[in-house]
């Protein structure tokens, strides 16, 4: 039977990373290759309920509203089994998860989901874990999920193994009026997953032993730039750092992409704004939504350049957000 408090309801904010994790040195463990570092943003979060049940035979999933089964439930179940080992407890959870991200954004929605559920079970089934434990523990479902446990600027230290590979804190309280425009560009296919799409870069590039060379000394001076307030090296850096990790993919066997036509508008609308003096830089991860970095006294003329050419509904304006909350 089941005596400690048996539910909890947890509040993660999705991330976006600046220098990128594309490869796993261990693919059970979710270890990278390199260490990355991600901003955290307010307007992007999941909500997830876990409630440990005597009475139930399997693990209930629902997400917005409705019954998940299949590749999606399996891969939840996985995660709570690793929950259920660390607590000794062989005892079945009803998942009630909600994304607060526009519907079909395709926007990393793994960060916020398996940090949240990280958070939510463990504490439902009665482990009482820090934040370490925590981000530690959210790596096994998304890796990016190892830096949504903070608010901020964060660093997923690749370390040395499960105990090391961990999310850190670089800043966690931002005080920099900086914003993340999303500009969400239809999903024309069924891309690749990030999970297959770093494996096949990793194995197959042969650029993939200079990204790691690369990352190592991206990380350092994007840190140095976020320090100092330096906007036009940190965002050089990451536009440079996010091209990088896409021409993996261009350069794997088989090649893929997850560019298409908007996502390349976008890029070089970044570009000729640049040269009009309207300073602002790109990001993209394993869709094709494009992220664009920019300082507050620029938004409203990039906003107005964009609306040009996507609906308003389409481009969102996010600034840095919390670490986890806990809502019950
Ligand atoms: O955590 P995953 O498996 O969804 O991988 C995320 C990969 C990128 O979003 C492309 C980069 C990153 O560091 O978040």
């Amino acid at each position: 039977t089941f005596e400690s408090q048996n539910n909890s309801k947890v509040r993660a904010h999705t991330n976006i990373a600046l220098v990128k994790y594309w490869g796993k040195e261990n693919e059970a463990l979710k270890i990278p290759t390199t260490s990355s570092l991600s901003l955290t943003l307010d307007k992007f979060y999941t909500d997830t309920e876990v409630t440990f049940k005597n009475e139930l035979a399997a693990d209930q999933i629902i997400f917005n509203g409705e019954a998940v089964k299949g590749n999606k439930a399996k891969r939840i179940t996985n995660f709570l089994n690793i929950v259920r080992e660390m607590a000794g407890k062989n005892i079945f959870a009803e998942v009630k998860t909600s994304n607060n991200v526009p519907t079909a954004a395709g926007l990393a929605s793994s960060a916020s989901g398996f940090a949240a559920l990280a958070g939510a079970a463990s504490k439902a089934i009665g482990l009482k874990l820090n934040k370490k434990e925590l981000s530690r523990l959210a790596r096994r479902g998304s890796g990016s999920a190892t830096r949504s446990i903070y608010g901020g600027f964060v660093e997923w230290q690749k370390g040395f193994g499960d105990q090391t590979s961990i999310g850190v804190p670089f800043i966690e309280k931002v005080d920099w009026n900086i914003h993340i425009v999303a500009i969400l560009v239809n999903k024309s296919e069924k891309e690749m997953t990030s999970t297959q799409g770093m494996k096949i870069s990793k194995d197959t590039s042969p650029y993939y032993v200079e990204w790691k060379k690369l990352c190592k000394r991206d990380l350092k001076n994007i840190k140095i730039a976020i320090k100092a307030h330096d906007f036009s090296r940190m965002g050089k850096i990451a536009e440079e750092n996010a091209m990088r990790m896409h021409a993996l993919t261009l350069s794997a066997d088989p090649d893929f992409t997850y560019f298409d036509a908007d996502s390349l508008k976008v890029m070089k609308l970044v570009h000729n704004l640049r040269q009009r003096g309207i300073e602002c830089y790109f990001t993209m991860d394993a869709g094709p939504n494009v992220k664009i970095l920019v300082e507050d006294h620029n938004l409203v003329s990039l906003k107005q350049e964009l609306k040009k050419d996507f609906d308003e509904d389409k481009i969102i304006v996010a600034s840095p957000g919390p670490g986890i909350k806990y809502l019950k």
